[in-house]
């Protein structure tokens, strides 16, 4: 099994160039094929998600060439199946913008019932009842769910909880329905405006992404466009608490350094330097990190996706830290192996109480999904002596090179297979 080994200690230094967005490529690949025409997507992660989704899009005809690594040209003129099931699709989460696409374009979808990182409960009743305000019917049995309607009609739709799935599956579905619709309570995420401006760009009519209120008129067809994706947020963020964890210096490129805000002020808080550039943002760790307090909360708050790197950061500074997750009710999964590396950190339901301690030390550790797999790592490059992470697939569902990248910043890391491949690692740090 592949896995990660990681020898700790040096500061990671350079620049590292940050890829396109998952979360706004996996929607974005799902309202691809809401129009006959084709359509050309760049800066497309080339992850373990955003792969098992163009599988899934093939196997229901439609057309998906690769011209590069990260562009794609999709046409979705030949679909011949309006159910998307699957291992793959099972896995992810993102297989449900298939409902929102197809509903929208075909009016009926099935879709294996989606899985994900084993986070908490991730309900899906707020999409559900998106779908249903517009006309659908819809039924979940063995395993499935079914969307249908004979029309779409546009509607004003209340979200009890601000839920950027659910946002993103309505505004789908809405785009080429009747008339005109409202989505209150609408998430506010990067990846949320970058799906509106990519349907925008193929003629849909989507107002105020962005903002909690989105209005859509509903248009009656999509046609072509060239899009280029957003700068992946949480990789960025990613890098940028790696180079504070290991008291380095790194620059992150192409990057929107106004999506960072959050993680900036972080980091800036607990001692960094942070420098913001047009599309770069530079940290600096030169001194001791201070203890500080964290709420994950909805965009722009401080993201759920960046919470486990947060906290590998706070357990290495002075002073005791509490961190609260609001978004997700089991993501401190990660938290038994961070101690195992010498952190001290205790879970009191949806908080994490964290005693900085001066030192991390190598463990032989397991990534449960991925955002806390990657904080993992990052708290093995601070380490003492070397470390090894399983599981990495789980990392690589978000991660493009993960450990390339890190290598790239002057991290001691390879990815092994074997015991034999571990020792040549272990011989070669010395
Ligand atoms: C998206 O998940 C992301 N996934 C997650 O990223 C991210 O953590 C999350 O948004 C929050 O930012 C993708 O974009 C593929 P939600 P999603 O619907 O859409 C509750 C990563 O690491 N809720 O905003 O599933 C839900 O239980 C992943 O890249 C309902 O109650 O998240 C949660 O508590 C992990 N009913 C909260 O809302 C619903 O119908 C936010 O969930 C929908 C959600």
């Amino acid at each position: 099994m592949e896995q990660y080994a990681v020898c700790g200690g040096n500061p990671l230094v350079g620049e590292v160039e940050i890829g396109g967005a998952k979360n706004a490529a996996l929607p974005i690949l799902a309202a691809s094929l809401m129009s006959d025409e084709t359509v050309l997507i760049e800066n497309m992660p080339d992850v373990r998600d955003t792969n098992i989704l163009l599988d899934a899009m093939k196997g229901i005809g439609v057309h998906v060439e690769r011209t590069d690594r990260h562009s794609v040209k999709i046409n979705a003129s030949q679909v011949h199946h309006l159910t998307v099931e699957g291992d793959g699709v099972k896995k992810i989460r993102a297989s449900y913008y298939f409902l929102g696409a197809l509903l929208g374009k075909y009016k009926s979808a099935t879709v294996v019932l989606p899985g994900g990182c084993d986070i908490g409960c991730r309900a899906i009743d707020q999409h559900i009842k998106g779908f249903k305000a517009l006309g659908a019917s819809v039924q979940i049995a063995h395993g499935m769910i079914t969307a249908q309607a004979d029309r779409l009609t546009g509607s004003h739709i209340y979200l009890d909880v601000v839920s950027v799935g659910a946002t993103i599956n309505i505004m789908m579905a809405a785009v080429l329905a009747e008339g005109r619709t409202t989505i209150e309570n609408a998430a506010k995420e990067p990846h949320v405006v970058d799906l509106a401006n990519f349907l925008n760009s193929m003629g849909a009519n989507i107002k105020g992404a962005g903002t909690d209120v989105i209005r859509i008129r509903g248009v009656n067809r999509l046609h072509a466009t060239e899009y280029t994706i957003i700068p992946d947020q949480i990789e960025a963020g990613t890098f940028m608490f790696a180079a504070a964890v290991t008291k380095g210096d790194v620059t992150v490129k192409n990057v929107i350094p106004k999506h960072l805000e959050s993680i900036s002020a972080k980091l800036v808080e607990i001692g960094c330097e942070v420098q913001e550039s047009d599309d770069a943002v530079r940290v600096v760790a030169s001194r001791p990190l201070r203890h500080t307090h964290v709420k994950t909360l909805p965009y722009p708050g401080f993201p759920t996706d960046m919470q486990p790197q947060i906290a590998v950061a706070l357990g290495l500074s002075t002073g005791t830290s509490i961190v609260t997750e609001s978004i997700f009710e089991n993501r401190f999964r990660y938290v038994d192996e961070l101690i195992r590396m010498g952190a001290s950190i205790k879970v009191e339901g949806n908080t994490a109480i964290i005693d900085g301690v001066s030192r991390y030390t190598g463990a032989s550790i397991n990534a449960p999904d991925l955002r806390a797999g990657a904080a993992l790592v990052i708290a093995a490059l601070a380490a003492e002596g070397v470390s090894t992470v399983d599981d990495i697939r789980y990392i690589e569902r978000g991660y493009e090179d993960f450990h390339l990248k890190l290598k790239g910043l002057g991290a001691q890391i390879e990815k092994v297979e074997t015991e034999r491949e571990l020792q040549k690692f272990r011989l070669k740090i010395g």
